[in-house]
């Protein structure tokens, strides 16, 4: 008999890699870590998705793949809902044995009063956030699933555009300013802490939903200053704007969440953005 398999999805993106990364690197000699990239499997096909679980028969899956980000759910609903959502169904329905992590966002949060429990009630605005707060259903009912709702990630990614930092850093480079609210918070994190959590949650083979995101609410401004500070050489240009002058779809202006439950399995809290930078002076970012 092969050793078990864990099978990441999206394992191409930001957050699958870092989890790719630590498995390897921590239980690789025990455990097969498969890495469930576009080019092994196209999740947007049932019929393959069904078929390509079935056989691999994992003992655990991690589920990051999706359509990540808000404006390309807005401009493309349906493909958000394949993705986001149907696809969620299949994958989960094809390894009732397994044990599941589901990822999903702050953004399920409406973000009018921040500060947000597991148990609080989902209020998504939005496509993207209203795809994500339906999955969570799905996995909801799978007998063996956890939930991990996290914050904007930071890090490198593999294709070198996913993280918020390479982002900020892209415009940078190509002399463009960003303007920035300076009213709209979140809790950021480096994925190398959202990829602990989940290694922490796997071992425990724990359940239910877990909030997992940096230990400082930030605003985007201060986020992005963290990042300026890091790449002088840039000359990054930053300017404070106010989600109130903001024209496009409505934005939920304070997703923080309240840590404690994850804050316990992994035995100390996830650092927030501005702790993390000054403890790893030496890491890209
Ligand atoms: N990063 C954040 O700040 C953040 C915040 C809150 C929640 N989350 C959630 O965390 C999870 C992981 O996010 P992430 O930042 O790592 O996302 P990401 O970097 O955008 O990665 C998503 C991955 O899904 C893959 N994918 C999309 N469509 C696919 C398809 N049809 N077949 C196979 N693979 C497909 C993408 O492949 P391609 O690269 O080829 O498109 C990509 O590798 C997502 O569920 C996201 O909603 C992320």
């Amino acid at each position: 008999m092969g050793k078990p398999k864990i099978c990441i999805t999206g394992s191409g993106g930001l957050i699958g890699s870092h989890i790719a990364r630590l498995l390897r690197d921590t239980m690789g000699d025990r455990v097969e870590i498969i890495g469930v990239t576009r080019h092994v499997l196209d999740l947007s096909v049932e019929s393959e998705v069904r078929r390509w679980f079935e056989k691999a028969a994992p003992a655990a899956v991690i589920h990051c793949a999706g359509i990540t980000s808000n404006p390309a759910c807005e401009a493309d609903p349906a493909m958000a809902r394949l993705l986001n959502i149907d696809c969620c169904r299949w994958v989960f329905e094809s390894v009732p044995d397994a044990w599941v992590c589901h990822f999903s966002t702050d953004l399920v949060f409406n973000g009018l009063k921040g500060n947000y429990r597991e148990d609080d009630p989902v209020s998504p605005v939005g496509i993207y956030a209203e795809t994500k707060a339906e999955a969570e259903l799905i996995a909801a009912v799978h007998p063996h699933s956890c939930i991990v709702r996290t914050s904007l990630n930071g890090g490198v990614s593999p294709t070198g555009d996913r993280g918020f930092n390479e982002k900020l850093r892209q415009a940078w480079a190509a002399g463009q300013s960003m303007t920035l609210f300076t009213d709209e918070y979140r809790c950021p994190l480096a994925a190398e802490w959202t990829a602990k959590a989940v290694a922490a949650l796997l071992k425990g083979r724990k359940s239910g939903v877990y909030h997992v995101a940096g230990g400082e609410k930030l605003s985007r401004y201060e986020t992005a200053e963290c990042v300026a500070q890091r790449w002088p050489g840039l000359n990054p240009q930053l300017k404070r704007g106010s989600i109130a002058d903001y024209d496009g779809p409505p934005r939920s202006p304070d997703c923080s969440m309240d840590c404690s439950r994850i804050t316990k399995v992994l035995g100390q809290p996830v650092p927030g953005l501005r702790q993390y930078l000054d403890d790893s002076p030496s890491i890209v970012f």
